[in-house]
């Protein structure tokens, strides 16, 4: 498929089928998230790809970690956002809403269990990175993450990228034997779409570029 049209059909989608992944197509996706560019091509990431019994195990983890300590998805600022950047975060709650409504689900209970379940994806892949990186790695594991949805779109399946788990880092380490050296950075939800699922009638607007772009010449 023509990677514009890959990148203008993306989309996060939170209802997945529970239809497994051939193992060979979410190594051919890795393959290709591996291609991104990276810092003196240092190519720090390092996948943990999880399916079947044990994702479901992880989430049951996720989710008793998430009654107890009760952290919610959130933007992770440190300092107050600017008007545009709060005003496109209660965009997104109301743009999904609606169909949160059709299906009689609270908002935040969906996004909160639904990203601790993965959303019902039958594979869940964790990017990690050693801790003797910077923290400026982080960008290299954000661009292979870029790379792993689109060529997931590709190949017929569909992601959503998962931060919220990050703040469950020490449940899922312990979960999934992952050292303590390495950092939990970010994880995505592959697999099958329900279209069936109002949510996956959502989709997010994007801003044009004149908004956030400032030529210099
Ligand atoms: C770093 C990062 C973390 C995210 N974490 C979550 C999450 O924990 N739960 C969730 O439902 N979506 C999560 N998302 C998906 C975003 O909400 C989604 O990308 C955004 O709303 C734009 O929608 P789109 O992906 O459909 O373009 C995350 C996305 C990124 C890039």
């Amino acid at each position: 498929m023509d990677l514009l049209k890959i990148i203008e059909e993306r989309r996060s989608i939170r209802a997945f089928k529970s239809d497994p992944v051939p193992e060979d197509l979410v190594r051919q996706i890795l393959a290709a998230a591996a291609q991104a560019p990276s810092a003196i091509n240092l190519q720090p990431w390092e996948f943990v790809v999880v399916a079947g019994e044990e994702r479901r195990r992880l989430s049951r983890r996720l989710l008793k970690a998430y009654r107890e300590k009760n952290i919610s998805c959130s933007p992770g600022n440190v300092k107050p956002l600017a008007a545009t950047f709060t005003s496109r975060g209660v965009q997104s709650f109301e743009g999904m809403k609606p169909y949160l409504d059709e299906m009689g689900l609270d908002f935040n209970r969906f996004i909160n269990e639904g990203s601790c379940n993965f959303y019902g994806a039958p594979v869940a892949v964790i990017l990690c990175l050693d801790n003797a990186f910077s923290k400026a790695r982080y960008v290299d594991v954000g661009i292979a993450l870029g790379y792993l949805v689109l060529a997931a779109h590709h190949f017929g399946l569909h992601t959503c990228p998962i931060g919220l788990i990050t703040a469950y880092e020490e449940d899922v380490k312990e979960a999934l034997d992952i050292p303590q050296n390495k950092d939990v950075v970010i994880s995505a939800a592959l697999g099958y779409p329900d279209w069936e699922s109002p949510v996956n009638r959502f989709r997010s607007s994007k801003e044009a570029p004149q908004t956030f772009v400032r030529w210099i010449e």
